[in-house]
């Protein structure tokens, strides 16, 4: 293997692991060595590291990524044992509202646009839009959390069985009000998205939610905004963005209306990053951003 013959040139006992599937991307990091890394110098590298997509059965794909944050240049590519065959992908969705986003997820998922299928929906709001569309189509709605107001909902490890029972890989956040528990964040490690109206760190955390995101960007005189798609962790927005799209604040602009604008450019994004998820075109960098591989060129990245 050509990427062994150069790793040992340097590294002799260093052999790049064989990984079986699993379902998290893999990647392991190198011993330091001067030579090796005045190598990679020359290749305008700054440090290494090998990326896996191993979940697919029978096939290894490894990636030498360069990480120099200017260059991002994929070194050397490899695939054995093609074809690639990538498993459909079972998704939760997760909302308190219209669900549009849900709905345009759907549709892709319908339509082959996603290599994917929702198979629960689940909900604060029984009554909500998204919900009533989801019973329509035949998607099961769980309710979530219990509270008093609604002791028929679930507790956070009963959600946790519900999700696990029905095989869920991905949980997609959609206008999802409630906070997400920790107990959901540890048993979904990189594996729960939220899609948020302005592009963040600006404009996020507690209170900035529908309206008040818009009117907010409004009144701060900024003259770009737009959806912002990013990993959930356990506070409100602060988790790893993964994809954004601008749009213009236009001097005129209503709330209503820079709401109207974002909201479009969202149901194209949401769609684009579930279908990079499904095809497990994700990939972290090794300082912890999510990078997602472009799908007609391989060696890029966004
Ligand atoms: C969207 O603006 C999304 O960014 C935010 O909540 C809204 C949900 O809209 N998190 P919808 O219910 O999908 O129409």
């Amino acid at each position: 293997m050509e990427a062994q013959n150069l790793l040992s040139r340097f590294f002799p006992n260093y052999k790049i692991p064989l990984i079986r599937a699993s379902k998290k991307p893999f990647s392991s990091s190198l011993p330091s060595n001067p030579s090796f890394h005045s190598l990679l110098q020359s290749h305008n590298c700054v440090s290494f590291k090998t990326h896996h997509s191993p979940c697919l059965k029978g096939s290894l794909k490894t990636i030498f990524f360069c990480l120099n944050a200017s260059e991002n240049a994929v070194l050397e590519e490899k695939d054995y044992k093609k074809p690639r065959v990538v498993k459909r992908k079972k998704l939760a969705v997760f909302i308190s509202g219209g669900g549009s986003n849900f709905k345009s997820v759907h549709e892709a998922c319908f339509e082959g646009l996603v290599h994917g299928d929702i198979v629960v929906l689940v909900t604060n709001k029984p009554d909500c839009g998204g919900a009533e569309y989801a019973k329509n189509k035949e998607i099961p709605v769980v309710l979530f959390p219990r509270t008093k107001d609604a002791p028929d909902g679930l507790s956070p490890s009963d959600l946790v069985a519900a999700l696990r029972r029905l095989e869920v890989d991905f949980i997609l956040l959609a206008g999802y009000l409630k906070l997400i528990p920790a107990e959901l964040i540890q048993a979904y490690p990189r594996s729960i998205l939220n899609i948020h109206p302005s592009l963040l760190p600006a404009f996020g955390g507690k209170g900035y939610y529908g309206m008040k995101v818009h009117k907010a960007v409004i009144a701060s005189g900024a003259r770009y905004s737009g959806p912002t798609i990013h990993f959930v962790d356990e506070h409100y927005d602060t988790g790893r963005i993964l994809a954004q799209r601008v749009v213009p604040v236009l001097a005129n602009d209503t709330a209503e209306d820079l709401a109207a604008r974002v909201l479009h450019e969202e149901h194209q994004l949401y769609v684009e990053v579930t279908a990079a998820l499904c095809e497990e075109r994700l990939i972290w960098r090794e300082d912890g951003v999510p990078l997602i591989q472009n799908k007609e060129n391989p060696n890029e990245y966004s």
